[in-house]
């Protein structure tokens, strides 16, 4: 089969198109023919070297966190899946990864696709849908009447979180870029800080939950606008210095472990028309190189930049 691999840490450049042995599925596996793929930021920090603390992962290695396919071959002990099943399913870091044409995965990280939507958007939905998931219920238990600051709401996961608030019935204040600010304002947010322009401390306070997908300067400023009690709740993105200690303010870290049950709920929340697919950009998979280079430059905004595993450029 055809993936994109890299065979040691280093630049975009090291992202080479090469082919390699099919997968086989394991007896509680399913194969699985790749359409899309989600290009992620722990893609390139992954193959940057940047994260070998926290996933011991050694080249070489095919990236890739998620996708969206068809079934091609199910396991011995795989029930609930057939042959020609549209589905999307996640990878984790420190396994061979989604960007290649085949992949075999557990049956427990594989959901059927929602319906109606195509595997660009499916795949879009997957990483992003997941992450917000975890970050929004299960880690801050935000509730109807919340008052919620997610930060980076131009972005994927972002993008995800304030469309999940919404649909809890929370009140949410979002911060992007100014160019972004009518697409943050499509996704619900009932307030929008651009961070540009204004410093978020001037215009909300007395929060009750703050997602924060930035980190550094910004996880330190966020501790002033939540209300004794509230809680701060982030993703690993920039190093931060966590301050709450004697501070009322609790602060939690999203544990992103994926399982069948945020995979569903997920697909059944897209399905219902909750969770709105949010596709930046497409590209073949002999361009994902180029993919990372947009990501580590932090060009990609609006959603996910998705690799179309089919088609190649060249
Ligand atoms: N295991 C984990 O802990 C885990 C899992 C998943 C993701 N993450 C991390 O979470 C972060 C977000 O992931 P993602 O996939 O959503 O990234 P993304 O799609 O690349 O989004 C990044 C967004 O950050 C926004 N941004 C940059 N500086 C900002 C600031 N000062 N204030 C507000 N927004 C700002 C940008 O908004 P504009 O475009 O408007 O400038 C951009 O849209 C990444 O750092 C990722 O590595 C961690």
């Amino acid at each position: 089969m055809k993936a994109i691999r890299f065979d040691r840490f280093g630049g975009p450049e090291e992202l080479k198109l090469v082919e390699m042995p099919d997968p086989e599925p394991g007896p509680g596996d399913v194969l699985i023919e790749v359409h899309a793929v989600s290009v992620v930021p722990g893609d390139w920090k992954l193959r940057k070297g940047l994260l070998t603390g926290m996933f011991p992962v050694r080249p070489p290695k095919v990236p890739g966190r998620d996708g969206a396919g068809i079934v091609r071959a199910v396991g011995a002990d795989v029930s609930g899946f057939a042959p020609g099943d549209r589905v999307c399913f996640t990878c984790q870091h420190v396994d061979q990864g989604s960007y290649a044409r085949l992949a075999a995965r557990p049956a427990d990280d594989v959901v059927p696709m929602p319906e109606g939507f195509g595997f660009i958007e499916a795949a879009a939905v997957m990483h992003a849908g997941v992450c917000a998931w975890i970050a929004v219920v299960e880690t801050a238990g935000v509730r109807a009447g919340d008052r919620v600051l997610v930060h980076a709401a131009a972005g994927a996961i972002g993008g995800m979180a304030v469309q999940l608030c919404k649909h809890l019935g929370a009140e949410v204040t979002g911060t992007c870029s100014a160019r972004n600010r009518d697409h943050v304002a499509a996704l619900g947010c009932d307030r929008i800080v651009p961070y540009d322009e204004v410093a978020f401390e001037s215009e909300v306070s007395g929060l009750d939950v703050v997602i924060d997908l930035v980190g550094g300067g910004v996880h330190n400023r966020s501790y002033g606008v939540l209300r004794p009690g509230g809680m701060l709740v982030w993703l690993i993105a920039e190093p931060f210095e966590d301050r709450s200690a004697g501070l009322d303010i609790e602060v939690r870290q999203a544990m992103i472990l994926d399982n069948r049950e945020i995979l569903s709920a997920v697909v059944g929340l897209a399905e219902a028309g909750h969770l709105r697919p949010l596709v930046s950009r497409v590209l073949p998979l002999d361009r994902a190189a180029e993919a990372h280079r947009i990501l580590e430059a932090g060009e990609n905004t609006r959603g996910r930049l998705v690799l179309d595993t089919q088609r190649l450029a060249s």
